[in-house]
This record gives C-alpha cells, structure tokens and sequence, in this order.
C-alpha cells in the first residue's frame, strides 16, 4: 500500500432508519494533513446510536454510527503532532475547531465551527460504500475496523488502559462525569438526584461521587440499574416504577428537595419529576437528548422558587484535559469503569447490541475488533 492510498474496513451502515445495520466493506480515504487513521480496539454502543438509527434526527444516509473509540493509531497526516503510529487513543465526539472565541476560552463543547473537523461537501468523503459517500456520525464513524478522524477528536490515552473501558471515556462518562463535575460543579454538601441509571447516569453517580456529594440519590424503573448505582456510589435508590420519584427524593432530603437533579434519559416526564424535586435555588440538568422540537411545559411555580434549568452538551468536556484525567481515576482504582461494560460482542452482533437498549439491558454492551 502506497502512502498515499486510502483502505477498506469492515463496518456496520445504516442505509435506511429504522433498518437493522448492514456489515459491510467501506472504503477509507488516506488520511489528509489534519487526520489520524485508526485501528479501532473497542466501540461501546451507546443509547444516541440506537436513537439515530430509529429517529428523525437529520443525518444523512448511509451513516456510519458508533461514537465510542478506543483503538491504536496507524497514520497520520503530514501537519499531525499530538499523536504518532502506535499510540493508543480515545476519540471523543466533541467536534472544536480549536480556533474560534469558545475553543480559545476553554470552552471547545461550544465550538463556533463544528463543521472545521469536518472534509469540505464535494471533497472526497473520508468513508464511501460503492460510489457512495458513508457519514460517519458525528465525525467518528465507531462501528468500524478502522476510522479515519480529524486530529482534534483523538486524545491519547495510556497503555496501560484496557481498550473495552477506554472507549467510554469518549461519550458516556465524559458525559455523565463531566455533567456532575463541569456543568454542575457538583460540591461537598449537595445533594444529588440521578434519573435514568444507565451507561450516562450512572456516569453522573460517579462524578457526584467523586465531588463528595452528601447525598446522591438514584432513580430507575429498572431494579438491576439501581444495583449497579448503588455500587458505584449512589447514597439511596429509588425505583421509578414502584414510586413518584419527586415525592422520595424530597422525602430523603427531610422534605427540602435536592440541590441538582440530573435527567439522564431525554423523556419530558422525567423532567417534570427533576423540576418537582429541586430545593428552592436548585438546578435541573437536562443530560438526556429530547427530540429537538419537543416543547418541555415547565410550571412558572418552579421559577418563583428560584429553580433553573440548564441544558447540557458532551458534560462540557474538554477532552484533551479531561479523557487524561479519567484514564488516571480509573488507573487509580477511583473511577469505576469495569461494571459499566455489560456485555462484549463483535460487529457481527451490533444490530442486537442496540436491540438490547430497548430490551432494558443495564449499562453498555462494547465492540470488540481482535
Ligand atoms: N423512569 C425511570 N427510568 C427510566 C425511564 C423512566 N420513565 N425510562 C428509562 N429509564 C432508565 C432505563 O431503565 C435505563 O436504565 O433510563 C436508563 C437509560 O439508560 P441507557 O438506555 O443506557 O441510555 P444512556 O446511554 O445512559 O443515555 C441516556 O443520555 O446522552 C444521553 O442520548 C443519551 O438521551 C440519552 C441519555
Ligand atoms: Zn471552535
Ligand atoms: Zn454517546
């Protein structure tokens, strides 16, 4: 293979919603100046893949999902530095220009120009199927041998690192960790409320955790995922199929309500119970994806009492600092990411590793590639 050649993988594509994936040969372009190929090791399924495979949401099709990498480098572009062949990475769905006044700032969650670590329309597409441009979702492109990214999306991580939990460092627990620790700013003394205990809220658990939080309380319908909260740090539990879960969190708050509640499945309802269970002053967090134009009807009685509510983006990941410093935590033994991992498959199975998030499965099923 010359240098200049790009290569085939093989991947599972979305041609039409609602479609199982199909396992198929891509073609990847060589990389360009700005890009990274890499050897993927493991890709978790995450619950925004099954969404964007069944839903409306606006991506083009074919489309390759999978947002959760762990893998090896194997070329870069001729201007890459941050990287070389061999190292181990993460790639991380924060698309940032690294240029504008948000990523100058810190703040790359909110980068002015996603579209900069994205090939220009009409260029050679960074993954084809026949004469077919492939997207890759959201700039990765994860149920795949191999991905092609732009070098802003990868972020080394040590070796010592097994690849099945390294890859979900890139979407659920940046997600859920940084939602406690960066958007909330989680402290000492608050009292925290979880709803939706799955591969993200149970993330939120954690960073709650971590913060020292005095109260961390979790609600699921699902009894197995309240088990696993409670073993990665949840103070009470709450089962959302037996009880209201306003009215428990603000009876194991002596009646006040908690200072953060966090909804972490994308329902309105859920919401609704967020807002009831706030403190006065508190916050709710909205971490779940709603369906982009669904209305949220939020009682103005909530606003008199002071509470907000705070929409939520990638944890406001900064992932070049913040992948690091996971991968220490859990190299440390003070991050828990090996209960998250519930299942390993391979790519053949993909199609009933998303079936299994409708099915109730807890935490995450992760692709395995060698
Ligand atoms: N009440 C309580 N718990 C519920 C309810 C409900 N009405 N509906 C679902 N759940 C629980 C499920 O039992 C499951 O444990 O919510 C959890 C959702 O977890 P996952 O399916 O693993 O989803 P996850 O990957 O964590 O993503 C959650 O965050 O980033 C976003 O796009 C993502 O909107 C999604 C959300
Ligand atoms: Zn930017
Ligand atoms: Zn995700």
């Amino acid at each position: 293979m010359s240098a200049a050649a790009g290569m085939t993988a093989e991947a599972a594509v979305l041609h039409a919603l609602g479609a199982p994936l199909e396992i198929e040969r891509v073609r990847l372009s060589a990389p360009r100046a700005d890009e990274v190929l890499v050897r993927v090791e493991a890709s978790g399924v995450c619950r925004s893949d099954l969404t964007v495979s069944r839903v409306e949401n606006g991506f083009p099709l074919p489309l390759l999902l999978g947002h959760e990498v762990a893998g090896v480098v194997e070329r870069v572009g001729s201007s890459v530095t941050s990287v070389r062949p061999g190292d181990h990475v993460v790639a991380c769905p924060v698309n940032h220009c690294g240029r504008c006044r948000s990523c100058r700032t810190g703040e790359p969650f909110r980068c002015a120009d996603h579209g900069a670590t994205q090939r220009a329309p009409g260029d050679e597409p960074r993954v084809a199927v026949g004469d077919r441009p492939v997207a890759p979702f959201i700039g990765i492109g994860g149920f795949a041998s191999h991905a092609l990214l732009h070098e802003n999306l990868i972020v080394p991580v040590p070796r010592e690192l097994p690849f099945d939990v390294a890859c979900l460092l890139g979407c659920g627990v940046s997600t859920g960790l940084g939602a406690a620790l960066n958007t909330a700013d989680v402290r000492h003394g608050d009292t925290v409320l979880v709803i939706g205990c799955g591969g993200v809220g149970l993330n939120v658990v954690q960073g709650a955790r971590l913060a020292g939080a005095r109260r961390i309380i979790a609600a699921d319908r699902n009894p197995e995922a309240l088990d696993l909260a409670a073993l990665l740090g949840a103070t009470d539990v709450i089962d959302a199929g037996e009880v209201d879960v306003a009215t428990a969190a603000r009876a194991l708050t002596g009646g006040e309500g908690v200072s953060h509640a966090f909804e972490v499945i994308g329902i309105p309802s859920t919401v609704g119970q967020a807002m009831d269970a706030l403190r006065k002053g508190g916050t709710a967090y909205l971490v779940g994806v709603q369906r982009p134009d669904e209305v949220l009807g939020v009682p103005f009685r909530h606003f008199f009492e002071q509470k907000g509510v705070r929409g939520v983006a990638m944890g406001s990941s900064i992932p070049h600092v913040h992948i690091p410093e996971y991968a220490d935590l859990y190299l440390q033994g003070r991050l828990q990411l090996d209960p998250l991992v519930a299942q390993r498959i391979s790519l053949a199975d993909v199609n009933d590793g998303l079936d299994r998030l409708t099915r109730g499965g807890v935490a995450r099923a992760v692709i395995g590639f060698s």
